[in-house]
């Protein structure tokens, strides 16, 4: 982190609540399921995946995936493609997908496409964060932590060339800083 440092945008003290929060609804609405199978996007979701799971009370597997945007110049072109995928088939299993923000949303409504067409059961989706403003047309996220201005994050998952990712709170970043090192 550069010398101006992070500024605090969400503090650990409202993620905790919140990731409590939303682990009991979703638990709630899982009751009685067998199983859920919670797939987290990698990287940026493996915290929140973890402390999300470690609250749920309904029976789950977890699994991961990763996906990658071609770069077009400084902006990404929108296309997704898988570079991982999941280890197990999710045919007529119920699936909710954890992410750490949802920026344009050409991700997750590329995975909800992606696992829709292969049977399962459900497809829900969970989201730490989203930046509104920068969603193309509607994206539906069935579990919401918080909503952000659009502004670079960082901490909690969240990175700025893979940097920052373990810092315990979510701290938008000074532009006069991003280049630095
Ligand atoms: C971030 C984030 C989402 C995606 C959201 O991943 O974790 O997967 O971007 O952007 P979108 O809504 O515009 O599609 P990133 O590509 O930064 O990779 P990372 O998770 O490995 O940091």
């Amino acid at each position: 982190m550069a010398d101006t440092g992070p500024n605090v945008l969400i503090a650990e003290e409202r993620i905790a609540p919140r990731v409590d929060e939303l682990a009991a609804r979703i638990s709630a609405d899982y009751e009685g399921v067998d199983e859920l199978v919670v797939i987290g996007v990698l990287k940026g979701a493996f915290i929140f995946l973890a402390d999300l799971a470690r609250r749920l009370t309904v029976p789950h597997r977890i699994d991961f995936i990763a996906v990658s945007s071609y770069a077009d110049g400084d902006q990404r072109s929108g296309e997704v493609r898988m570079v991982l995928d999941l280890r197990e088939s999710i045919e007529n299993r119920h699936v909710l997908v954890v992410e750490d923000i949802v920026d344009t949303g050409r991700t997750l409504r590329y995975l909800v496409q992606q696992f829709e067409a292969r049977g399962p059961a459900s497809v829900r989706t969970c989201a730490l964060t989203r930046k509104k403003a920068r969603n193309e047309g509607e994206i539906r996220i069935d579990y919401l932590g918080f909503d952000i201005p659009d502004m670079w994050v960082v901490g909690y998952g969240l990175d700025y060339a893979e940097r920052h990712r373990t810092l315990p709170y979510i701290a938008a970043l000074d532009p006069a800083t991003l280049d630095a090192d």
